[in-house]
């Protein structure tokens, strides 16, 4: 980009130079072509003298024979001179030419300076009466234009690599901020990759790699909080299951070691032995539940569904439970509920709040099933008069295997599991599930369904 600058700078300036000497010279060799002619010498070399003087350069007539007549320096005269543009004239046959020289290998200028590396020849043809008589040659000294000329090359090429040179460390140093936070990202992606779930991106600048880091970090924060669970849900379920295989063993060692045990004692232990893998399989089958659910395999058979007919059949179902334990099972249903749904997972959220209302309630109590509707939304409503949730369990129980008082639901067979089948349940059916308790005052559960299919919304 410099040397083709400077070249059109140059360009112009000789262009200039050409027309303005050209012009000069053109009407010297008209001025002198009389004199010329007439052969008056010293008048000629008068005007050569004084004209090269003002031009600031040197003058010289050289006749058709190519032999210089006159010199504004009078040093030449009598010799040969073979300069192209003089030839071009004298043999070529143009009016005017011109050229600008680099002499090389010691070549002696024809300026006044004879160590001038550039010289300029402008010729331009004498025609006399008789046609033409010889040329005129100007010798310009375009050393000091050539030198300036170079000057300003030199420095443009000078400014041009300082600003490649900033171009270049701005260029840098802007990737580098650019490449610094992906490469950061990618740093952690890596660490993550490699097990670390707490690897986090510190969030800075704006725009999008910021946007960018926020996400991956919320991405991140749910993988771990999803591995948390996921590790809590395995130990707890291991825990659960290892609960009633320890007193399977007891139960069992028991028998083996003291075979004289009494046949009474023999047949309790038994029973036990029996009602223990009662439970574990009602944790397996809670479980199994719950990762069909997680892994979405959980298929809804929807089907018309009389929720009332169903309601009624759970109570029945438990009636047994409840009179044993002297408790009040009671129902009020609306008859006629229908709505498309999956019956058997249903009964199983009927059976399972109705269950916990008789568990959590103690002997002689009451429970209370209602149902209702309002032909959109079936409303459904497991009332007792139990032991009763504390406000700050209450937004827990949902939770896998969380119970409020583990000593004593462990004593009832529960895993903690149920409620939160359930609530998972009730989502699949697009409805909701609300509790209200207070500690003594007994528990409220309601569930709400909508009839049409579409979600329940609000509370
Ligand atoms: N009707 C209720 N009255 C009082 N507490 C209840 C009632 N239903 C559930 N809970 C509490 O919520 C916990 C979770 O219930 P659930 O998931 O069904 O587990 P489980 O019945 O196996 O203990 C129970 O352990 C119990 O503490
Ligand atoms: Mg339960």
């Amino acid at each position: 980009m410099a040397t083709s600058l400077t070249n059109l700078v140059s360009e112009h300036l000789y262009e200039q130079r050409i027309r303005q000497d050209s012009l000069s010279v053109e009407k010297l060799a008209t001025t002198f072509a009389p004199l010329f002619q007439s052969a008056q010498a010293d008048a000629l070399q008068e005007a050569l003298v004084s004209s090269g003087g003002e031009m600031g350069g040197r003058l010289m007539i050289i006749d058709e024979d190519g032999k210089v007549q006159f010199d504004s320096f009078s040093q030449l005269c009598g010799m040969r001179l073979q300069l192209p543009e003089v030839l071009s004239i004298l043999t070529g046959g143009q009016s005017t030419a011109y050229g600008i020289h680099h002499l090389e290998g010691g070549a002696q200028a024809l300026t006044a300076n004879a160590a001038d590396e550039y010289v300029a020849y402008c010729a331009a043809s004498i025609i006399g009466t008789r046609g033409r008589l010889g040329a005129l040659l100007f010798v310009a000294p375009v050393q000091e234009m050539m030198t300036s000329l170079q000057n300003v090359q030199q420095q443009l090429l000078r400014v041009f690599v300082l600003v490649a040179a900033a171009a270049l460390t701005v260029a840098l140093v802007f990737s580098q901020i650019i490449t610094k936070p992906i490469s950061a990202l990618t740093r952690t992606i890596q660490k993550m990759g490699k097990g670390d779930l707490s690897a986090r991106v510190t969030v800075r600048g704006s725009g999008e790699m910021r946007q960018l880091a926020e996400s991956y970090n919320t991405m991140a924060e749910q993988l771990e909080r999803l591995d948390r669970s996921r590790n809590q849900f395995v130990s707890n379920a291991s825990h659960e299951l290892k609960t009633p295989l320890a007193t399977m063993k007891i139960l069992l060692e028991s028998l083996i070691y003291q075979p004289d045990m009494p046949a009474e004692l023999r047949a309790e232990f038994m029973q036990d032995l029996n009602h223990e893998i009662d439970r574990l399989t009602g944790i397996i089958t809670d479980l199994l539940t719950l990762t069909q659910m997680d892994s979405r395999r959980m298929e809804l058979r929807p089907s018309m569904v009389n929720l009332s007919e169903l309601a009624e059949e759970t109570l029945r179902l438990l009636a047994p439970a409840a009179e044993q334990r002297g408790q009040v099972l009671t129902g009020s249903i609306q008859p006629g509920c229908n709505l498309v749904a999956d019956r058997s997972k249903l009964g199983q959220i009927i059976y399972n709040l109705t269950e916990n209302g008789l568990k959590y309630t103690p002997d002689g109590g009451k429970v209370s099933v209602s149902l209702h509707t309002d032909g959109r939304t079936a409303v459904l409503t497991v009332k007792d008069n139990g032991v009763g949730i504390p406000k700050e369990d209450q937004g827990h129980i949902f939770e896998r295997f969380y119970r409020v008082d583990k000593a004593r639901s462990r004593e009832t067979g529960g895993t903690g599991l149920g409620l939160s089948i359930v609530r998972q349940l009730v989502t699949l059916h697009k409805g909701i599930i609300t509790v209200e308790s207070a500690p003594g005052m007994g528990a409220t559960f309601t569930v709400k369904l909508p009839m049409d299919g579409k979600e329940v919304s609000g509370s």
